[in-house]
């Protein structure tokens, strides 16, 4: 995409990997990387631009060490913050990630003025809400990334289930990125037929189930931190879709206020994304175990945004 540009801050296994897949696809004319780790951001943004080269790609990939050099990006990805480890929750993350993100957008906001906001970091709800606050963006400028990635696990789990649909899964998930995530058998589908027509109730309470846990097992299986390419390739369809106003439709993590008849808190529905953002949030019609799941799902991330509120933004 001529003339757009995509700052990155967090230059870890997330950042570095959707900074090389932005690359590789020429999705923008200039990735600027920004990290605490000086010497690894500047590594990460030579062998990305080489990787670039190889790919003849026209996108010019460099870092900023400073703010001056990290101005005048169209869409920033944060994944700055520390990643579970083993037996650690994303809960467990909330304060520390809370601090980092304050302090980032703090740094780069003033001289970022049209920037779009994609938030990484977990817990992700709550630090999408800690960056609305910081920033104080409209809602439409700041979500985060975690519903395309849950249904893409879903449709992995979909396919391990039936042995087949290769590239013809579609599956859908709402709600809070945490353990009660709310994954939607019926607007889930393979080769466009609902997943409850193909499945029977207990092989789709067993694919909700290992959905839910998706993250947790490969952080088990990694000993040293969390997923990253389904992560990357999910906030890289995010950066398309917003650079390209391509206006597709995906489950992202935003602001509600009265959609699905919540107000003032953030949870994954699925939004229109277009060159301002998030366009337009799509209310699906739940059926009542749906709606139960999802009011559990927000009560979740509402435990998490009141300790925000009482010990963090205080
Ligand atoms: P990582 O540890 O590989 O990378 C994090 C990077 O952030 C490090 O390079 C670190 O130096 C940097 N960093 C920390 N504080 C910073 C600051 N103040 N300014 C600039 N850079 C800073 O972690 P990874 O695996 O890349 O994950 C990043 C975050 O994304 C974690 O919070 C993780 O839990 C989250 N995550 C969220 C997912 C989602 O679905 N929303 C999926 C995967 C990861
Ligand atoms: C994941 O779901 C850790 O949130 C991250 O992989």
């Amino acid at each position: 995409m001529n003339n757009k540009k995509v700052g990155i801050i967090g230059v870890g296994n997330v950042g570095a990997t959707l900074a090389f897949n932005l690359a590789s696809k020429s999705l923008c004319n200039e990735i600027v990387l920004k990290d605490l780790r000086e010497n690894i951001v500047e590594a990460m943004a030579l062998d990305i631009s080489q990787s670039a080269n190889a790919a003849n790609s026209k996108t010019k990939v460099g870092f900023a060490h400073n703010n001056e050099n990290f101005a005048n990006c169209d869409v920033i990805v944060i994944t700055a913050g520390i990643p579970r480890k083993p037996g650690m929750s994303r809960d467990d993350l909330l304060l520390t990630n809370a601090k980092i993100m304050t302090s980032v957008i703090n740094d780069i906001n003033e001289q970022n003025p049209n920037a779009i906001y994609i938030i990484v970091s977990n817990p992700l709800d709550a630090m999408v809400y800690t960056a609305l606050k910081a920033s104080k963006l409209d809602k439409n400028k700041v979500l985060g990334m975690a519903g395309i990635l849950d249904s893409a696990r879903m449709s992995h789990f979909i396919f391990e289930e039936l042995g087949y649909g290769e590239g013809e899964i579609d599956a859908s998930v709402m709600g809070g990125h945490g353990d009660d995530m709310v994954p939607l058998a019926n607007y889930s589908t393979v080769e466009g037929k609902p997943l409850d027509k193909i499945l029977n109730e207990e092989q789709i309470e067993k694919i909700i189930n290992k959905t839910r846990h998706g993250g947790a097992q490969i952080v088990k299986l990694l000993e040293t931190g969390s997923a990253y390419y389904a992560p990357a390739y999910s906030a890289s369809l995010m950066v398309e879709a917003i650079l390209s106003n391509n206006k597709k439709v995906y489950p992202c993590a935003v602001m509600l206020e009265g959609e699905y008849g919540y107000e003032d808190i953030v949870a994954g529905v699925p939004v229109r994304l277009g060159k301002n953002g998030v366009e337009e949030v799509i209310e699906l019609k739940l059926d009542e175990k749906q709606t139960a799941e999802f009011a559990k799902s927000i009560d979740s991330v509402k435990e998490l945004v009141d300790t925000l509120d009482t010990k963090f933004f205080v």
